[in-house]
């Protein structure tokens, strides 16, 4: 007995596959080549890495069902819009208080002390339903990269889970936290998604961002992201993630010695 999904999802792979082999006129080198391709992807992926993923990413593909997963799956059009997890999601940062900095081991000796403080900011908000009652325990689990662009796995000059937390909000549904203004850099095109990206003649450059993924009991866990107004790639994003409803603007933070910047952003869940 076939796979009933399976059985409806393959024929329509297989004529879309071969309408596109036809219309290009695909010859054996250029097929060997994507064979390469994808070889290569999965000999370069393991728990740090996943290239196929990259790939996918590139090619709009998971922001794509990310989009038709997150339609389908709506109760409400106010929830807020969803954004793709990314690769370097960890699933046991720690939980912090409301009010403490996800900002590690930063004294004068790291390299970008000077850029963390100029680019500190304060996050804060709260975590609603779509009837709008603020939601109590919410965890907001947060991450985004170094000042250098690396999230701490990528990079082993970073202590454990640096720029990593969980929060969980209050009886009013509050989160709140200490963070960075988050840079551009680029996806990771060392590898066979890069070399693609440079026979396009692509940049491989995501705006800031910050991720979250906001859960809560009874509601639709919610992955997404958060991209700075003022980033030169926020029209531009090499994994075509950003949503209109998901760009933010900083604003600076007066009379707060620990944030130069500030950001209030409330997270909508739909029931489930
Ligand atoms: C991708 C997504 C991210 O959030 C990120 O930080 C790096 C890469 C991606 O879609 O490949
Ligand atoms: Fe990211």
């Amino acid at each position: 007995n076939a796979h009933p999904r399976l059985a409806q999802i393959f024929p329509s792979l297989v004529r879309h596959l071969h309408d596109f082999a036809r219309e290009v006129n695909l010859t054996v080198a250029e097929w060997s080549a994507a064979v390469d391709l994808l070889n290569d992807c999965g000999r370069m992926s393991d728990d740090r890495r996943n290239e196929t993923q990259l790939l996918c990413d590139i090619l709009g593909l998971e922001s794509l069902v990310d989009e038709i997963t997150s339609k389908q799956l709506a109760t409400s059009t106010t929830q807020t819009p969803s954004a793709i997890l990314g690769p370097f999601y960890r699933s046991d940062a720690p939980f912090l208080p409301n009010g403490s900095s996800i900002v590690q081991d930063l004294s004068p000796a790291v390299p970008w002390y000077e850029q963390a403080q100029a680019d500190s900011a304060f996050l804060s908000g709260r975590v609603l339903s779509t009837d709008g009652k603020p939601i109590e325990n919410a965890v907001v689990d947060v991450w985004h990269t170094a000042p250098n662009g690396l999230y701490e796995q990528q990079d082993s000059d970073q202590p454990e889970m640096n720029f990593r937390g969980r929060f969980r909000t209050d009886q009013q549904g509050r989160y709140a936290l200490y963070a960075l203004r988050p840079v551009p850099y680029p996806i990771p095109d060392d590898g066979p998604a890069g070399r693609l990206l440079k026979m396009l003649d692509r940049h491989p450059n995501r705006p800031g961002h910050i991720h979250f993924i906001v859960s809560a009991d009874d509601h639709r866990p919610l992955t997404t992201q958060l991209y700075d107004s003022r980033d030169q790639w926020v029209d531009n994003d090499a994994v075509f993630a950003v949503k209109d409803e998901l760009v933010v603007k900083f604003e600076p933070r007066e009379g707060d010695p620990e944030a130069r910047w500030e950001l209030s952003y409330d997270f909508v869940l739909g029931r489930c």
